[in-house]
């Protein structure tokens, strides 16, 4: 099993999550971050961190985000670590209001 960040990180990245990670599991994009299922220990740390509720076990992931199991395990390989905190994305509170935000997910890695 893994935990998955789901829709709500799209256009936030707080990365509070990254700060607890153990194992640096966690892949950036231009805006969201993904959890490898390879790396990924389930300790469990990270859900609670973030202000948005995107993560979860993948067991307790809502239905409605079912497709973001696959969407970790596709960019992971692909997209950079991440292992520090950073500044979250401009927009982030108020993208942190937004519903359904799939459609904005950027399939390209972060560059810096
Ligand atoms: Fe995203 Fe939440 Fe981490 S917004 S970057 S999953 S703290």
């Amino acid at each position: 099993m893994t935990h998955v960040v789901a829709d709500p990180c799209i256009n936030c990245k707080y990365t509070d999550c990254v700060a607890v990670c153990p194992v640096d599991c966690f892949h950036e994009g231009v805006n969201f971050l993904v959890i490898d299922p390879e790396t990924c220990i389930d300790c469990g740390l990270c859900p609670p961190e973030c202000p948005t509720t995107a993560i979860f076990a993948e067991e307790d992931l809502p239905d409605k985000w079912s497709d973001f199991t696959e969407i970790n395990a596709r960019y992971a390989p692909e997209w950079p670590v991440i292992d520090s905190q950073k500044e979250p994305m401009p927009e982030a509170d108020a993208a942190a209001k937004e519903d359904d935000k799939t459609d904005q997910l950027s399939p390209d890695a972060f560059t810096g």
